[in-house]
C-alpha cells in the first residue's frame, strides 16, 4: 500500500450519512452570504450594463446617478488602482471595466456604490450612456461568416489515417448538430462582501467555486499582494460551474469599494442581471463527417467542434478541450481527427458548466451513431453496441490515452437487462403502428467520463486538521461546498481514519488563509482530491499518536492499533479524547497539513498525447417518452439508470448527484432555451422566459442504481470514483428516445436529426420535416 492508499473498508465511509447542511438548509438556517450579519456601515454596489451588444463606449454620464440619494460613488476602470483585469488563466483579455469598447449586452460598464442596495441599483440606471455602434455577431454560424476570430488557439486530436479510413469506408454521412447552451441557474446568484482591514488587508466573502482564483483577481485589481487578501467561502447554494470564474467580477468590485472607502461593501445583482451578465454553457455547433460499413462500424470520423465562446477568452479553451475528450463518449474510432473553434461572440463570455464541454463532445457522438442507426434500418443500441471500446487494439482514445478500466460493457448489458428494454422496445414499435398521434420511443445510452483537470497542474490539494486537546478536531480543505456533498465525504473520511464519530469533527468553512493556493471544486475532483489531501493530514497526526502511545504505555509501535473510539495499546484502550489530551501534556504536535497530488497523468496539448484522464467513470441509462405529433408536446414516463461511482464514499449523496445531474442533463436537452434577439440582448433572463426542470418534469418511473460491484481500479480514496458531473450526460437517452418517437412518423427511414433542446417546437417540427421527406 503507498502512503496515500486507503483501506477498502472504513466504517463511516461508504455508508449514507446525510448531508451535513441538510437540516439547516430544510429549517432556513444555513447561512448564504447575504444572510450574514453586516458590519456596520455596509455600503452596497451595483453594476450597470451595456445596452448595446458592440460598440464604441463615446462617453459615460453619471451626473444624475450621483446626485441620486444615497450615493456615495461610482467605479468604473479608470478607479481601478491595480490591473483592470479579472480574465481566468493569465489571458488578459477580460477587463473588469472596459475602459473604450463593450463587448456584448449586459457587460458591466461601471458600479454605482450606495448606502442601500435599493438606492444604489436605482442609481445605476440613471447613467447615461453614449455608444457608436460597431458590427456584432452572437452566434456561431453568424461569428463564422464573419470570419471566424478565436478567442484563444484551437485544439486538434488526430489518431490513425482519416483520409484512407473515409476512402475505405462503404458508406458515409455527413452533417451538422446545433447543441444549446444553458443558465446555471443556481438557487443563491452571485454575491460578495469585502470587509476592509488595516494596511492592504482585505477579507472578502464570496459565492465562489474557486476561492484562491478570487484571491489572485482582488490582488491584481488592488494591486497588491495574494498575503494581503483572504477568500472565505462556507457555502454556496449550487454553482454547477457557473461560480468557477464569475464570481471574480463582484468579488473584485467589492473589494474595490471596501479599500476606498474603508467600509465594508456588499454586491448582488438580481437573477435578470445575473442572468445577463455572467457566462453560461457554451452552445456547440458540431460539423461531422463519418466513415462506416454495413455492420455499423465506424471507420474515420471528422468533426469541427464551433463554440459560442463570448467576448473573452475565459475557461473556452479548457473547455472546448473537453468537449474533444468527449468526441468519442464510449466509442473506439480507428482513425479519427476532430477540432475545435472556441469562436468570438458578441455574447457573454461563457464558462465552465457541469461536464464542461464534454456533454456537448459525447452528444454530437450520439448523433452520428443515430445517423448510422437510421440509415441500416437497425436499433441505435447495435449500432453503439458494436463501436465499444474494447481491450485490444480498439482501446485508444483520439488523444492517445490507452482506455484500461472499460466497463461499459457490463454497465450496459445490465440496464438492458434490468430496464426490460428488448420488450419494451418491441412493445413501443407495436404500439406506434398502431397509434397514429401519440407516438412512444426508447432509448439507451452509454457514459464514459474521464475525471482529472486536463490543466494537470490542477490535480492537487491541501487540508488542514487540528486535534485540540479535548479531542475534538477542526478539518479545513482546498474544496468548497456547493451542495454536492464534498464536505460530509471528507468529514467522513477523517472521522474514519481517527476512528472518531462524525460529531467529533468540525467542518470549517473554506478559507485561503488555512489552505492556500487551492484548485477550483470542479472537474469533479472535490472528494478525490481534498479526501486524499485531508487523509494524509490524518496520517501524520495519527503516527505522532503511535510513537507517544508507544511511549507513555510501554509498548512496540507494532502494538498500537487504531480501533473505533480511540487506540489500543498492548491490552489498554485509551479514548481518543484521552489520548489527544495526554499527547499535548507530553509536547506532541496535533495540526497538520495534509497534501495530495493525483499520480499518472500528463498532457501535451501541443501534439495531442497524452494521459490526461487518471480514470474513467461510466453509466448507462434508458428512457422512454410519449410524443404528441400533432403539437409537439411529451412526457418522459420512465428513465432507468445505472451508474458507476466505484466504491460510494456515501450512497445517499451519490444517488442525489445522479439524480439531480440527470434532471440538469434533462433540463439543458429540453427545455432550456437561451434566445438572443437581433440587437444581440438576451431575452431568456428569468424564470418566465427561460424553463429549467420542475420537481414535477422528475418522470414517475424513475430507477436510480449504483454498480454496486464497481471498485476504482485506481487506489482514489476508498476506491471511489467522482460523481459530480458525469450523471449529467445520462440526461442523452432522452434525446435519443424522442428521436425515435419523431422517427415513428416515417417509419423509421429517416434520421430525425433534432438539434438541442429538444423542445416541443422542435419535436413538432420535425415531426412535419419527416412526414414531408417520406411522402417525396
Ligand atoms: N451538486 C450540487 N448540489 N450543486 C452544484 O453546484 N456542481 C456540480 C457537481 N454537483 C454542483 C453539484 C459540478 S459542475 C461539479 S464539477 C461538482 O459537483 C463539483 O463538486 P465535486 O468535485 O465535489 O463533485
Ligand atoms: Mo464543474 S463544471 O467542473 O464546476
Amino acid at each position: 500500500m503507498n502512503k496515500h492508499e486507503t483501506p477498502i473498508t472504513l466504517s463511516t465511509v461508504h455508508s449514507d450519512i446525510k448531508h451535513d447542511s441538510g437540516p439547516k438548509h430544510v429549517t432556513g438556517t444555513a447561512e448564504y452570504i447575504d444572510d450574514m450579519v453586516e458590519p456596520a456601515g455596509t455600503m452596497h454596489a451595483y453594476l450597470g450594463l451595456s445596452t448595446n451588444p458592440h460598440a464604441q463606449i463615446v462617453g459615460m454620464d453619471f451626473s444624475a446617478t450621483l446626485a441620486a440619494p444615497g450615493v456615495l460613488g461610482v467605479l468604473t476602470a479608470a478607479d481601478v488602482p491595480g490591473d483592470n483585469d479579472v480574465s481566468s488563466n493569465h489571458s488578459h483579455d477580460e477587463p473588469l471595466f472596459p475602459v473604450d469598447t463593450v463587448h456584448f449586452w449586459g457587460q458591466p460598464l461601471f458600479a454605482v456604490i450606495a448606502e442601500t442596495r435599493d438606492q444604489a441599483r436605482r442609481a445605476a440606471h440613471l447613467a447615461k450612456v453614449e455608444y457608436k455602434d460597431l458590427p456584432f455577431a452572437t452566434n456561431v454560424r453568424d461569428a463564422q461568416a464573419a470570419g471566424g476570430t478565436l478567442v484563444t488557439p484551437p485544439l486538434k486530436l488526430e489518431r490513425g489515417d482519416v483520409a484512407a479510413g473515409m476512402a475505405g469506408a462503404p458508406r458515409r454521412v455527413k452533417g451538422s448538430i446545433e447543441i444549446g447552451g444553458q443558465d446555471h441557474f443556481y438557487l443563491e446568484g452571485h454575491i460578495a462582501l469585502a470587509v476592509p482591514g488595516e494596511d492592504e488587508d482585505v477579507t472578502v466573502f464570496s459565492s465562489t467555486q474557486h476561492p484562491t482564483e478570487v484571491q489572485v483577481m482582488v490582488a491584481q485589481v488592488l494591486g497588491i499582494r495574494l498575503h494581503a487578501v483572504t477568500v472565505n467561502v462556507r457555502r454556496m447554494g449550487g454553482g454547477f460551474g457557473g461560480k468557477e470564474t464569475q464570481s471574480n467580477l463582484f468579488a473584485c468590485v467589492a473589494a474595490m469599494a471596501a479599500k476606498k472607502w474603508n467600509r465594508a461593501c456588499k454586491i448582488r445583482p438580481d437573477r435578470d442581471d445575473d442572468m445577463t451578465a455572467t457566462g453560461k454553457r457554451h452552445d456547440f455547433v458540431v460539423d461531422y463527417d463519418v466513415g462506416y460499413d454495413d455492420s455499423g462500424k465506424i471507420h474515420a470520423v471528422e468533426a469541427v467542434y464551433g463554440a459560442r465562446a463570448g467576448f473573452s477568452s475565459d475557461l473556452s479553451g479548457p473547455v472546448t478541450d473537453r468537449a474533444l475528450f468527449h468526441a468519442d463518449n464510449a466509442y473506439w474510432y480507428p482513425a479519427v481527427r476532430v477540432r475545435s473553434e472556441p469562436l468570438y461572440t458578441n455574447t457573454v463570455s461563457n464558462t465552465a458548466f457541469r461536464g464542461f464541454g464534454g456533454p456537448q463532445g459525447m452528444m454530437a457522438a450520439e448523433r452520428w451513431i443515430e445517423d448510422i442507426a437510421y440509415d441500416l434500418g437497425r436499433d441505435p443500441l447495435e449500432i453503439r453496441k458494436a463501436n465499444f471500446y474494447g481491450t485490444d487494439t480498439d482501446n485508444v482514445t483520439p488523444y492517445h490515452q490507452t482506455v484500461q478500466d472499460n466497463i461499459v460493457h457490463r454497465v450496459v448489458e445490465e440496464i438492458e437487462a434490468s430496464s426490460d428494454y428488448q420488450a419494451r422496445r418491441a412493445a413501443i414499435l407495436k404500439y406506434n403502428a398502431g397509434s397514429p398521434i401519440l407516438k412512444k420511443g426508447i432509448a439507451l445510452t452509454p457514459v464514459k467520463f474521464g475525471i482529472s483537470f486536463t490543466a494537470t497542474w490542477y490535480n492537487q490539494a491541501g487540508a488542514l486538521v487540528h486535534v485540540y486537546k479535548d479531542g475534538s478536531i477542526h478539518l479545513s480543505h482546498g474544496g468548497t461546498e456547493m451542495g454536492q456533498g464534498l464536505y460530509i465525504k471528507v468529514a467522513q473520511v477523517l472521522a474514519d481514519a481517527f476512528g472518531v464519530g462524525l460529531g467529533v469533527v468540525k467542518i470549517m468553512g473554506t478559507s485561503t488563509g488555512k489552505v492556500p493556493n487551492t484548485s477550483a471544486t470542479a472537474a469533479s475532483s472535490g472528494s478525490d482530491l481534498n479526501g486524499m489531501a485531508a487523509f494524509d493530514a490524518a496520517r501524520q497526526i495519527k503516527e505522532r499518536l503511535v510513537v507517544h502511545a508507544a511511549k507513555l504505555y510501554q509498548c512496540s509501535e507494532a502494538a498500537v492499533e487504531w480501533v473505533p473510539g480511540g487506540i489500543q495499546a498492548a491490552d489498554k484502550f485509551v479514548p481518543f479524547a484521552e489520548l489527544a489530551a495526554s499527547a499535548y501534556m507530553n509536547r506532541v504536535q496535533l495540526s497538520a497539513t495534509g497534501f495530495y497530488q493525483v499520480p499518472k497523468i500528463h498532457w501535451d496539448r501541443a501534439t495531442g498525447r497524452g494521459h490526461p484522464f487518471y480514470y474513467f467513470a461510466y453509466g448507462a441509462s434508458v428512457s422512454e417518452v410519449t410524443i404528441d405529433t400533432l403539437t409537439g408536446e411529451y412526457t418522459v414516463d420512465r428513465v432507468d439508470i445505472l451508474h458507476d461511482v466505484g466504491r460510494s464514499l456515501n450512497p445517499a449523496i451519490d444517488m442525489g448527484q445522479i439524480e439531480g445531474g440527470f434532471i440538469q442533463g434533462m433540463g439543458w436537452l429540453t427545455s432550456e432555451e437561451l434566445v438572443w434577439d437581433d440587437k444581440g440582448q438576451l431575452r431568456t433572463k428569468a424564470p418566465s422566459t427561460y424553463k429549467i426542470p420542475l420537481a414535477s418534469d422528475v418522470p414517475p418511473v424513475f430507477n436510480v442504481k449504483l454498480a454496486e460491484w464497481s471498485v476504482n481500479a485506481e487506489p482514489t480514496i476508498g476506491r471511489s470514483k467522482a460523481v459530480g458531473e458525469p450523471p449529467f450526460m445520462l440526461a442523452m437517452s432522452v434525446v435519443e428516445a424522442l428521436s425515435m418517437a419523431v422517427a415513428s412518423v416515417a417509419d423509421y427511414t429517416i434520421a430525425p436529426r433534432l438539434d438541442t433542446p429538444v423542445t416541443p417546437e422542435r419535436v413538432l417540427m420535425g415531426c412535419e420535416r419527416l412526414k414531408r421527406e417520406a411522402r417525396r
